[in-house]
Parts: C-alpha cells; structure tokens; sequence
C-alpha cells in the first residue's frame, strides 16, 4: 500500500493545469463498443481508472491503442458479452459498459458492482430503462444480465436524475427502434459531452443537458474523433486548494461555467477569483468566512468537491453546515480530519464544521477519492508532515498530482 507524505506549504503561487475528465471519458470509452469502426479520443488523463476500463473493453473485444493522451479504440467484433468481476469490482462505473453491450449484441451480463464507502448505490433505475426498451433482466450468480432481441424506444421517468442510469439509457437507445425520451434526466456537463460524442458517432440526440433527452434510434454507429472535456472536479479541487492557503495561482484548462455553484461559495467565504484568458486566477490570503453548503445533482454543487470543501471550512471564521443530498454516506472523511484536529459533528445527513482550527499533521486514510484528495487539501496548511495512507483511491482521479504540486513547490513523497 502507497502513501504520501506532505509537507505544508507557505505559499500557493504560479499555475496548474486541469486534465481530461475520469467521469467524462469513462462512458466514451464504453460508447465505442456500439461501433465497428475506429474511435480516436484525445485528452486522455492517465488514471487508474482508465486503465481498469481498458481493460474491461480489451476483453470484451476492443483494440485499444494508447499514445501520449490519445487513444484508438476498434471494436470490429464483441467477443464477449460479459464483463469481468476482477475489473467491475475495482471500479463502479464499469457498468456503463452496459448499455453500449446491450444495444449491439442484444445480451449484456455485468457483475453488480455493490456497494461502496460512499454509499449502496443501487441500479435499480439503470435496469427500468433496460426493462422499459424491451430488454428481460434476470440476476443470479453475482451477475445482471440484460437480453433483448430487440430494443424499442420509450418513455423513460428517472426517479432521480442519475448520471449513470442517464448515460447507459442514452447509450443503449442510439440503437434502439424509434424515439426513447428520458424525463429528468441528468445534466451533468459529461453527459452533455458523451452526447456529443455518441452525435459524432451519427447517433440522433437532442436536448442533453436539460431534464429532458431525445434519441431517435438509428442502425447503426461510425467512428469519430473527439477531445475529452476538462475535469470540473479537479478543477474545483485546485480552487479550493488555493483558496485554503497564501495563494495567487492560475488554474489553467477550466470551464467556469461548469463550476458556478463552487465558485460563489468560494467568493461568498472571502476569496477572491478572476477569470483571465487562459483560465480562472485565485488571490487569497487563507482567511476563510463560514458559509453553508448543500450538495445537489447539477447544476447545484457537486457531491464529489464536498470532501474537499470541507477541509476549507475547517478554516473559516465561524460555524459552516453541509448537507449532503446525494450520497447517503458520504462523510469518510471526517473521522479522518478531526484526527488531524478539526472541529465535526455529524448530525444525519448534514455536518457541522467548527472552525476556525490549526490542523496538525496526523497518520490519516483516504477512504475514497474525494475523501483522498480532501486530506491532501489539508496537509498542505497542517502543522508538521502528514502521511496519507491508501493513496490509490486518489490514483483513480487526480492525474499527476504529485507532479503538479512539486512544480508549486510542495514536498509530496510517495513511499
Ligand atoms: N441511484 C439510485 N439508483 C440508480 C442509480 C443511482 O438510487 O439506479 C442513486 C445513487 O445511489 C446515488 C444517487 O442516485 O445516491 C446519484 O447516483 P448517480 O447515478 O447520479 O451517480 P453515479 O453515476 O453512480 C457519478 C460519478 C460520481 C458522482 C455522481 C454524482 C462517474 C463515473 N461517477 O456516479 O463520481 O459522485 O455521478 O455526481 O461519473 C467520483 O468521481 O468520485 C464519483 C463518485
């Protein structure tokens, strides 16, 4: 097991740049399972994550070719309609796999990926849009299995506006027999961009990004070429991290506008943040105001920077509540940072957070991703060197991180 040890930093200055995003290019690399013909995709970020996905497609039948932060992806035939556990298990987002295989071979079987330290994280409205195209789902062994001779479009309710059970709908519809509208549908800025990606494909999408998406079915899919999105939750992590800290940095490859719930949080707590041509500049001097926040599907504020701000608010001037709406357990990171010295109540789904609180240097465990990337935030403004145990949560998302933050003058090491 890898861990880090940090070291904390006077002062935040210079520039960092943002990678493609883990959450965007996911479900594109399962998207190139609906055609014969070769995807080239750009902006790659090297994660974890990405390579468990390689390797799921490689088995069910792709050509992945990796260079520098392109890949090529050709999948002339599935050889396998089943995804292994080894992978699945690793990494929940392997079910988008789901509908891409349904759509082109009519038989899916994936390992249910279970539970996770964030929450149970059920499929239940991935499987009713499966159901609601025509497909029979049938569980046993450890695995779903989706089968249909045929797909047919639909109307199609989410209970909640999922990103998953959104993007494998949209998927498994591009093929499909006639129009599938999904009502409440996620607006997430990477399901706008797999739609882009699916309409480069020739697939007929409209209306992504609202509550409400139209996918007339067409026969079949061609290849393309296409640039992932940049990572709105690295990016907000770096605003945050700058804004804990003596700090004037430039975080370069950023898209605000997908980040406009995180960025008035930051400005209501004190900072000061300008957009510039090339990216957005934070100014701050690391003194913190108290301010609440509730987590919400977008556009209202990312359940994935929840972590991270709350290592912020550990420093504001006062008493801050989370309310966390998405994840029904999403506060791991807690227990980690009043090891580190903070000041947090949880009181069910919402945590209070009182500051302001010297962090200190402690033995902590990144008990998932974001949580990972949180107590990174705070190491930089604790007293003394703190280890992060278990830093392969945070391989999954951040790429380059120790990298980026050396050339900023932080002493990372990785033991
Ligand atoms: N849900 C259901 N039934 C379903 C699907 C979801 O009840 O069939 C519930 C979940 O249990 C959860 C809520 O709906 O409480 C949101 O789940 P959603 O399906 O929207 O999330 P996801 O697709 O599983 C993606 C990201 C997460 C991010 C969430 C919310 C990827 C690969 N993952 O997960 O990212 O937190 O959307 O924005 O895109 C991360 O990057 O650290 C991460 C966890």
């Amino acid at each position: 097991m890898q861990k880090y040890i940090i070291e904390p930093i006077e002062e935040l200055n210079g520039e960092i740049e943002v990678d493609g995003a883990k959450n965007g290019i996911l479900p594109i690399m399962a998207a190139t399972l609906l055609s014969t013909e070769p995807c080239i995709i750009h902006k790659v970020p090297s994660l974890k994550d990405v390579g468990v996905m390689v390797e799921i497609i490689r088995h069910i039948g792709a050509n992945v070719d990796r260079a520098k932060s392109s890949m090529t992806v050709n999948v002339p035939k599935i050889k396998n309609s089943e995804a292994p556990y080894d992978y699945v298990s690793q990494m929940r987002s392997s079910f988008d796999v789901m509908g891409p295989l349904l759509a082109r071979t009519g038989l899916a079987r994936v390992p249910l990926p279970g539970g996770c330290a964030i929450g149970e994280r059920p499929i239940d409205l991935h499987l009713k849009g499966f159901k609601a195209l025509g497909a029979s789902v049938e569980f046993g062994h450890g695995f779903v299995q989706a089968k249909a001779d045929k797909l047919v479009g639909a109307n199609i309710y989410l209970d909640f506006p999922s990103v998953g059970a959104t993007k494998n709908i949209m998927m498994a519809a591009t093929l499909a027999e006639g129009v599938t509208v999904i009502e409440n549908a996620a607006k997430e800025p990477e399901i706008v961009d797999l739609a882009i990606f699916l309409s480069k494909m020739g697939a007929k999408i409209s209306g992504s990004g609202t509550d409400t998406i139209r996918i007339t079915g067409v026969k079949e899919l061609k290849g393309c070429e296409h640039a992932t999105l940049p990572d709105r939750i690295e990016a907000g992590t770096f605003l945050i991290m700058a804004a804990m800290n003596k700090s004037n940095l430039l975080i370069k490859n950023i898209v605000p506008s997908h980040l406009k719930p995180v960025i008035a949080k930051l400005i209501e707590a004190g900072v000061n943040i300008k957009e510039e041509e090339d990216g957005l500049r934070v100014i701050s001097d690391g003194k913190i105001k108290p301010v609440d926040i509730t987590t919400l599907p977008y556009p209202g504020f990312p359940t994935d920077l929840q972590a991270p701000f709350m290592a912020l608010l550990c420093l504001a001037d006062g008493s801050s509540t989370v309310l966390e709406t998405v994840f029904e357990s999403r506060f791991s990171h807690i227990s980690e940072l009043n090891r580190m010295g903070a000041k947090i109540k949880i009181e069910g789904h919402s945590a209070v957070i009182t500051g302001p609180c010297q962090l200190q240097s402690a033995d902590v465990k990144a008990t998932d991703l974001r949580a990972g990337a949180a107590l990174v935030l705070a190491s930089l403004v604790a007293q003394g060197a703190t280890t992060i145990h278990d830093i392969y949560h945070i391989d999954r998302g951040y790429n380059g991180l120790e990298t980026k933050l050396r050339n900023l003058g932080v002493h990372i090491t990785r033991v």
